[in-house]
């Protein structure tokens, strides 16, 4: 319906404010898309800038993902197109109208998306992130084994969500080819606690 198409439109639109962008020239930081890994994200923007630039840019790219399915979701949408609406929204955040097309990885804005239809299912996912962190000390090895579990956690705790999981996880997947020829050579570098 019309409805459904605009709320992808909605989703895709949110999804594409580049919060690691405007958090970080906010702050006055370097662009993230120049700095460290070059991903603008709230990893980088903790390699650039610490904890609190990092932290607002994962919940700014968490919500991208949140409202929009929240929002069509008390609009009565059904799940199928939920599930479109998530990946519309992650879409937004990897090719950004506003931002040449050049955005992030979408793994916040995914799990943001996740909350309102699937919350059981977003916290075992946050639960996976933070078990293979704390052992790995690497974030995009935590989100690259968090998104392989992903699919097989839906089709258990929320099947009808299975098709648009798989399809957000293939996007995430890809987006970390770079970290993925960095892990596998060894070149990947844990996370550095700062001192600020
Ligand atoms: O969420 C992005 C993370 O998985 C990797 O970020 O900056 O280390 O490429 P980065």
């Amino acid at each position: 319906t019309a409805l459904t198409l605009l709320m992808i439109l909605v989703a895709y639109l949110l999804g594409s404010i580049s919060s690691a962008v405007l958090i970080c020239k906010l702050w006055g930081l370097p662009d993230p898309r120049k700095q460290g890994s070059g991903n603008p994200g709230a990893t980088n923007v903790y390699r650039i800038g610490g904890k609190v630039p990092a932290f607002l840019t994962l919940w700014f790219d968490v919500l991208k993902g949140m409202v929009p399915v929240w929002g069509s979701y008390f609009l009565g949408i059904e799940p199928f197109f939920l599930g479109i609406i998530a990946v519309a929204a992650c879409l937004g955040h990897i090719f950004p109208l506003y931002f040449n097309f050049r955005g992030g990885k979408a793994v916040a804005t995914a799990l943001g998306a996740m909350f309102p239809v699937a919350w059981e299912m977003a916290l075992l996912l946050i639960a996976t992130w933070l078990l293979v962190f704390k052992i790995s000390r690497v974030s995009s090895l935590a989100a690259l084994i968090t998104v392989c579990l992903a699919p097989f956690y839906a089709y258990w705790i929320k099947p009808q969500y299975t098709i648009p999981v798989i399809m957000i996880s293939v996007l995430i997947v890809w987006r970390h080819q770079a970290n993925i020829l960095r892990l596998s050579s060894g070149a990947e570098a844990p996370f550095k606690r700062r001192r600020d």
